[in-house]
C-alpha cells in the first residue's frame, strides 16, 4: 500500500485485532446473556471495529449510528458535543453499547453520554477499540476496552489523520513528517 510509507511502526497487529475483537465479544456476551442491545456506531472512526464486532456477538443487536464532534478547542474543550448525525432508534428503555474508535480526551464521550442519558435508556456502556489513558480529562473509562496505548498518534483501522489511512487493516503509528 502506498500510503503504508508514512506509518512509522505497526503499534497493534491485524491478527492481534482479530484475536482481541473476539476476547471483546466474548466479554460482550458474558455481560449482556442474551439480551437486546443497540449497538451505536460513532461515525466514522468505529466503523471498521463496530462491522468486526458485530459479527462476532451472539446477543440480538440493533444496528445504529451517530456523528458527533466537541465544541471548544483544545486544553479548553468545554466538553459540550455538536450531534453532526443522531441516532435513528429510540433508546428509552432499551440497553445502549457505544462503540468509539479512541478515548482521548474523553471529553466527547462523557458528553455524549450524558446528553444520552436524558432519553432514558434502560442502561449505557461504553466500548472503545483504543484507550489513550494519558491524556485524559474527563472521569471516564470504557466498560469495554480493545488496548491501551502509549500517547502518540495513530492510524488505521478506521482511524485518520486528516481523513486518511483509514483503511489500513492494523494500527501504526504516524511518522511525526506527516503532521509536523
Ligand atoms: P476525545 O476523547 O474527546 O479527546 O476525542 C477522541 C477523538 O479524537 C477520537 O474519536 C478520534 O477521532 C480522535 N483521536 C484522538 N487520538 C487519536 C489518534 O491517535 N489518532 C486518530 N484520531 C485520534
Ligand atoms: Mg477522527
Amino acid at each position: 500500500m502506498i500510503i503504508e510509507k508514512d506509518v512509522d511502526r505497526i503499534l497493534v497487529s491485524k491478527s492481534e485485532i482479530a484475536k482481541r475483537v473476539k476476547e471483546l465479544a466474548l466479554e460482550m456476551d458474558e455481560f449482556y446473556q442474551g439480551e437486546e442491545v443497540v449497538l451505536v456506531c460513532i461515525l466514522k472512526g468505529a466503523v471498521t471495529f463496530f462491522s468486526d464486532l458485530v459479527r462476532s456477538v451472539s446477543f440480538p443487536v440493533q444496528f445504529d449510528f451517530m456523528c458527533v464532534s466537541s465544541y471548544g478547542s483544545g486544553s479548553v474543550s468545554t466538553g459540550d458535543v455538536q450531534i453532526k448525525k443522531d441516532l435513528s432508534v429510540d433508546i428509552s428503555g432499551k440497553n445502549v453499547l457505544l462503540v468509539e474508535d479512541i478515548l482521548d480526551t474523553g471529553n466527547t464521550m462523557m458528553a455524549l453520554i450524558e446528553l444520552l442519558k436524558e432519553r432514558n435508556p434502560k442502561d449505557i456502556k461504553l466500548c472503545t477499540f483504543l484507550n489513550k489513558p494519558a491524556r485524559r480529562e474527563q472521569p471516564i473509562e470504557a466498560d469495554f476496552c480493545g488496548f491501551d496505548i502509549p500517547d502518540e498518534f495513530v492510524i488505521g483501522y478506521g482511524l485518520d489523520y486528516d481523513e486518511r489511512y483509514r483503511q489500513m487493516p492494523y494500527i501504526g503509528v504516524l511518522k511525526r513528517e506527516v503532521y509536523e
